[in-house]
């Protein structure tokens, strides 16, 4: 019986490649599903494309505005930076395509789900979690089972034996992988760590040099740790991430080169952007300085670290997770406020916080300074 598998898609070498192996190889029925996360929409487009290399069908799903609120919001009132600066827009987009993904192949009665990456990479291994955790009677067909997913190279090759060109916009050379949180592309290996990158690596986001001279004033207003107006004007999630990308972008701001620790042990250098990420990241860093106590703040920085590292892991669908998420619950009620910032050559300069939580508390410091009291901090930590 021919087999009938739905597969992410995104138009990108490996998924172009895993569609044409899975139909001309394998001889299945495949869907293609693409999951509409941004900033441009070319969903459609790639639905075309799949259709005109083979697959049976596309499914479309518009996903930016949830992906903004339940995933990258969540992200950002836990702080979640994975090792010194990766915001992990990619990882956070994998649990909401594995949702739909799987949502969809049992609406519509298949048995088998795909995702065209290279065997080695975290997404792989994301992907295999997550779609265990929904949807444990589904048949994971995994970058192991196919042979040009071996490797990079090996796509490559078996791109150019076959004639398949990954949808426009997307590098055959580099593999970018990008939404509304931000873009991610691993730096060819065989530059080393020492080589400094070329300006290719780089979409959403212009060099310092070549940013603006004059610095430009911007105002955040938070609720609840959830960002809603910019410089006074209500944005709903989406629009606000989008408006601050071009924003930040314009200025530089965003961009962050690591050497990350993949999840397989092996060290990779890569090179992510970021704008609108960046700045909310430092705007609510600054808000909850003023509004959150000594010991809160020590005990929400460690959960940050962990919060980053189970995303990062696949680990979103984790009662872990859910137990963070009800210690940010708690702590987001003080998290009100305006933040100002510069925007300037590469940066969001904090310039000014206000909050009715503040507690931040100018008389009695004076009052303080004049005294001569033993300093004690009234928390355990
Ligand atoms: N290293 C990052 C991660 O593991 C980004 C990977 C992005 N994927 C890609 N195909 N460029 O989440």
């Amino acid at each position: 019986m021919q087999k009938k598998v739905m597969l992410a898609f995104t138009g990108g070498l490996q998924s172009s490649v895993c569609l044409h192996w899975l139909t001309r190889k394998r001889g299945a029925l495949v869907t293609a599903l693409i999951v509409e996360l941004g900033p441009e929409t070319r969903a459609y487009e790639l639905g075309e494309e799949a259709v005109r290399s083979g697959a049976a069908g596309a499914h479309v799903e518009d996903c930016r505005e949830e992906f903004i609120r339940e995933y990258a919001f969540r992200a950002l009132r836990a702080s979640a930076i994975y090792e010194r600066g990766y915001l992990l827009s990619g990882a956070l987009a994998r649990p909401l395509i594995a949702e739909v993904l799987t949502r969809l192949a049992d609406e519509d009665g298949f048995h088998s789900v795909a995702l065209g990456t290279c065997r080695t990479s975290n997404d792989a291994s994301r992907f295999r979690s997550h779609v265990r955790r929904l949807a444990p009677h589904l048949d994971i067909i995994a970058p192991d089972q196919i042979p040009p997913l071996q490797s990079r190279d090996a796509a490559l090759e078996y791109a150019e034996k076959h004639g398949i060109v990954p949808f426009e916009g997307t590098s055959a050379a580099l593999s970018y992988d990008i939404n509304l949180w931000g873009a991610s592309v691993a730096a060819d290996p065989s530059l080393g760590t020492w080589e400094s990158l070329s300006e290719d690596y780089y979409i959403l986001t212009v060099s310092a040099e070549a940013a603006p001279e004059q610095p430009e004033a911007l105002t955040l207003e938070f609720e609840r740790g959830t960002p809603v107006r910019v410089d006074g004007e209500p944005m709903a999630p989406k629009e606000l991430v989008e408006h601050l990308n071009t924003r930040a972008g314009r200025h530089g701001i965003g961009r962050v080169e690591l050497v990350e620790d993949r999840l397989f042990g092996l060290k990779s250098r890569e090179v992510y952007e970021a704008p609108a990420a960046c700045l909310l990241m430092e705007a609510l860093r600054a808000l909850e300085e003023l509004c959150l106590d000594y010991a809160t703040l020590q005990v929400k920085g460690d959960i940050g670290r962990f919060y980053a590292n189970l995303i990062y892991s696949g680990g979103w669908f984790e009662q872990l997770r859910e137990a963070y998420d009800a210690f940010l619950e708690v702590t987001r009620r003080h998290l009100n406020g305006t933040v100002g910032m510069d925007l300037y050559k590469g940066r969001a300069v904090v310039t000014g916080r206000s909050s009715p939580d503040s507690l931040f508390d100018g008389d009695a410091l004076e009052e303080f300074n004049g005294a001569i009291v033993p300093v004690r901090r009234n928390c355990p930590l």
